[in-house]
């Protein structure tokens, strides 16, 4: 199959970028570049692939990820118009029961604006305790997958694993079961 990915994700003391190479390593061939954001000059690498997937954290009581908020700025004009997107996010539920994952929700707000990009991959919120989130897509949902190293940590794989059909299923690379 035809189809490049590529994942850009910015993280301050490494959780998400453990989490984006282990989703690399899962959807394997599919990817063609894993990249840091503070390692990136321009934007436009990001519109080189079909599906882009968007990883960030959350810092200092619901802020942007320090590498992302100086890299936002630079998307500015792309155009994701056809592209498919989806989102990981990190964050601390029993620290910030009122900002969970609160970065996703900014980030989305940037990237959504960036030609019509589709979303894909939003998760269930069932399984995460929190009282109040910018990041939810609707009330059961969040904009994409919740990860929680500080308190989930033995969560993170399988969430990882499940949330990564989902997105193969809506991008329309494998059937629904
Ligand atoms: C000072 C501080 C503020 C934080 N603020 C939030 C927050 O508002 N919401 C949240 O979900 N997590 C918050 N976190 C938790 C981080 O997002 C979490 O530790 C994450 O795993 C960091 O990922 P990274 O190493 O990839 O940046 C905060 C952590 C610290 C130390």
């Amino acid at each position: 199959m035809d189809i490049s990915m590529g994942i850009f994700f910015g993280s301050s003391t490494g959780n998400t970028e453990m989490a984006a190479e282990k989703i690399k390593e899962q959807l394997g061939q599919f990817v063609s570049e894993c990249v840091d954001v503070s390692k990136l000059e321009s934007a436009e690498a990001i519109a080189n692939h079909d599906l882009i997937l968007f990883g960030v954290s959350t810092w200092n009581i619901g802020e942007m990820q320090d590498d992302w908020a100086d890299f936002i700025p630079k998307m500015d004009g792309l155009d994701l118009t056809g592209k498919k997107v989806c989102f990981f996010a990190m964050g601390d539920s029993i620290g910030y029961p009122y900002n969970f994952l609160d970065a996703m929700g900014e980030l989305w707000g940037v990237v959504q604006k960036l030609g019509t990009p589709k979303l894909i991959g939003v998760w269930p919120t069932e399984d995460y305790e929190f009282d109040e989130s910018q990041a939810m897509f609707d009330e059961n949902h969040f904009i994409g997958l919740g990860l929680d190293e500080d308190n989930d940590p033995e969560k993170t794989d399988e969430r990882i694993r499940s949330w990564l059909i989902k997105v193969m299923q809506d991008a329309g690379l494998i059937e629904v079961a």
